[in-house]
């Protein structure tokens, strides 16, 4: 026997003594778990809609927010959109440690999945914005993210496309 092999053969005799001494597990097994309903909430289907709190999801809304999500002239290069970091086709991540932004500028956090973010009870790896609607303009904004001035410079560069001008109109009817 060479010595790895009986290293494997002693810990595999302590873990199988390990477990055969284990009284937790005998117990474990006889006295079936009690959850509240609270807690076995956890473990529910997701609802049909996340997020959709004061928000009225229709069909033109759904629509312009894909489209904006791929958009790059939300960001100041016109080079970089949400999908950028959050692809949609692999997973809503980049794949990347840390996320790359605005002309290369590597950032410090790594970017979670937007996939069932708006179901969640804060954003962001350290929960600083309320909901998915609170965190929107953040990464619009950063400077090394998407790197736009203002939200006058964003407004700018969607109201200079006519098809925005009669989506928004679309989703929201009535607004300025
Ligand atoms: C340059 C890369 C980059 C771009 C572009 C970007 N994000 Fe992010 N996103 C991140 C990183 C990194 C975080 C985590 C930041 C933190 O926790 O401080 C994040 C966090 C988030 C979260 C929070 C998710 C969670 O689980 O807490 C949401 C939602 C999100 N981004 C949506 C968007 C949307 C919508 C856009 C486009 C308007 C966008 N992101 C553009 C990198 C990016």
């Amino acid at each position: 026997m060479t010595s790895r092999s009986t290293v494997v053969a002693v810990l595999t005799m302590l873990l199988v003594a390990a477990c055969s001494n284990s009284s937790s597990t005998k117990s474990r097994a006889g006295t079936p778990a009690t959850f509240t309903v609270g807690e076995l909430a956890v473990f529910a289907p997701l609802p049909p809609l996340l997020g959709a709190r004061e928000q009225r999801l229709d069909e033109a809304r759904t629509a312009l927010g894909r489209t904006l999500f791929y958009e790059t002239a939300l960001s100041e290069s016109h080079e970089i959109s949400c999908n950028s970091c959050h692809a949609l086709d692999a997973w809503g991540v980049d794949g990347r440690k840390v996320s790359v932004g605005h002309k290369g500028q590597v950032g410090t956090r790594n970017a979670p999945s937007v996939y069932n973010a708006a179901g969640q009870f804060a954003q962001f790896w350290d929960g600083r914005a309320k909901d998915v609607e609170a965190q929107a303009t953040g990464p619009i904004l950063n400077p090394i993210e998407m790197a736009m001035p203002d939200s006058e410079a964003v407004l700018a560069h969607l109201r200079t496309a006519k098809s925005y001008v009669a989506s928004f109109r679309a989703a929201f009817p009535g607004e300025k």
